[in-house]
């Protein structure tokens, strides 16, 4: 395996790391959820989740692929532990189905760059999205924009991903900057701030229960934990790395771009009096609501391809992550070239993202099995491995690089072994009940 790539520079495993980590769940979900569970108040328990919880599992999963430099299965293998790879096993596979609907998403992205430019969608914003985010459109926009993850990824670590996320997370950045400065300007401003930026106390304490575990499950999916993904890119990275300074500039740049599209979004949205609800937060809501916003403002088109061609940026550098982790695991097992691999498992994902494009019921189905139970679980799962199995192990790995970790080590381990574990456990639960349980299981229920 002497002939496995690396990252050619540290930053540019750092900005790889901020490009998965940036995607649909900043721009798409997060705005949303924040909206649906009480605005600010879910950005405070949220920062919390982020901080507490996301950080420290982020770190977990990095030991774990920098002191293994192989795919996430195999590093389970390497340290001596054959039979948690199965834990490697669940993370590719919740990676793997939560891509074959990303991609949808992704492929509706590229629809929408196109029909804000054309003002295809100015005079019915519902009904475009109808039209094309189900159905042999969907399809087809779904298979284009797997191509182009399908064309980085088979051009390697150094050639593909790092150049490709080396333009990619500073023009997400730079854009973000200026569409939050454009919406600014819109009567709806002053109003979008306050519902994003003023947490009410009440409606913190009264909703903790159901707030929280949303938090830290949004919390991992916007750290791209739980799906192999850290492990992998971390794989690629030496051991003169300082990991928990990459980690938390991966976590802070991550959170910037989530605040920023808040501040993007909600000033939008205000301006045109959308009504945020609890039941807003499905798969359509971006795609509607803010077309909505860009058919009733000023140079909406403009706005509107330089938005969505943001969400198109974040949402590619986050499938690349993801479609690495199989072709990783694969491309370290079997004696086949990295762009077959790509093209081979795109097919697969292509295939398992049929019912998602056909029907977006069925991508609500997908990405609730992914957000209540896969991520979770595997999540949890990790974090037990590298807490409770490898314990100090775990410890002097992050060291390496570092220069001495002083009372973050033996701190880190314990948040890592109680705190992480029991917010996952939470979500978990919570998940386990919403598809279970109740009255109206999801389980069963597509629609
Ligand atoms: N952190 C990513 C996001 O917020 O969109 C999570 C992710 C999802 C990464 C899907 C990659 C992916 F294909």
């Amino acid at each position: 395996m002497s002939d496995r790539e690396t990252w050619t520079t540290r930053l540019g495993f750092i900005l790889a790391a901020v490009g998965s980590a940036v995607g649909l769940g900043n721009l798409w979900q997060f705005p949303f959820k924040t909206g649906a569970n009480g605005g600010a108040a879910f950005v405070v328990f949220y920062l919390i989740a982020v901080l507490f919880i996301g950080f420290p599992a982020m770190l977990a999963e990095f030991v774990l692929g920098r002191r293994t430099n192989v795919n996430a299965v195999d590093a389970f293998g390497e340290l001596g532990h054959h039979g948690w790879r199965l834990v490697g096993g669940i993370g590719i596979l919740t990676g793997f189905w939560i891509l074959s609907y990303y991609n949808v998403v992704g492929g509706w992205v590229l629809r929408y760059i196109l029909g804000s430019a054309t003002g295809a969608y100015f005079g019915d914003p519902g009904g475009y999205f109808g039209a094309v985010s189900a159905g042999p459109e969907a399809v087809l926009a779904q298979a284009v924009f797997l191509a182009l993850v399908v064309g980085i990824v088979a051009l390697g670590i150094e050639d593909g991903i790092e150049k490709a996320t080396t333009v990619m997370v500073p023009s997400i950045v730079v854009l973000m900057i200026a569409l939050a400065a454009w919406v600014a300007t819109l009567p709806g401003a002053g109003a979008g701030y306050a519902f994003f930026l003023s947490p009410d106390l009440g409606t913190m304490v009264d909703n903790a229960g159901s707030i929280i575990p949303f938090a830290v499950g949004q919390a991992f999916f916007t750290l791209s934990l739980g799906m192999a993904i850290m492990i992998t890119y971390s794989s690629y990275v030496g051991e003169d790395d300082n990991l928990v300074f990459d980690g938390g500039i991966i976590v802070v740049m991550n959170t910037l771009v989530g605040v920023l599209a808040g501040l993007v979004v909600f000033p939008i949205l205000l301006t045109i009096d959308y009504q945020i609800t609890t039941t807003t937060g499905g798969p359509g809501a971006l795609f509607v609501a803010t077309a909505s916003g860009f058919s009733s403002v000023p140079f909406g088109r403009l706005f509107g391809v330089v938005f969505f061609g943001v969400v198109l940026i974040a949402a590619l550098s986050s499938a690349i992550s993801l479609l690495e982790v199989s072709v990783a695991w694969a491309n370290d097992n079997f004696g086949v070239s990295r762009p077959v691999l790509a093209t081979g498992i795109g097919v697969g994902l292509f295939v398992l993202g049929l019912p998602s494009a056909w029907d977006t019921a069925w991508l609500t189905w997908f990405d609730n099995f992914a957000y209540q139970l896969f991520l979770p679980l595997s999540a949890l799962l990790v974090v037990v491995f590298v807490g409770w199995v490898l314990g100090e192990d775990a410890v002097a790995e992050l060291r390496q690089g570092t220069g001495g970790l002083g009372w973050f080590g033996p701190v880190w381990l314990w948040a890592l072994r109680l705190v992480v574990v029991a917010g996952i456990l939470a979500t978990l639960g919570l998940g386990v009940e919403t598809m279970f349980l109740g009255e109206d299981p999801a389980v069963v229920q597509p629609f």
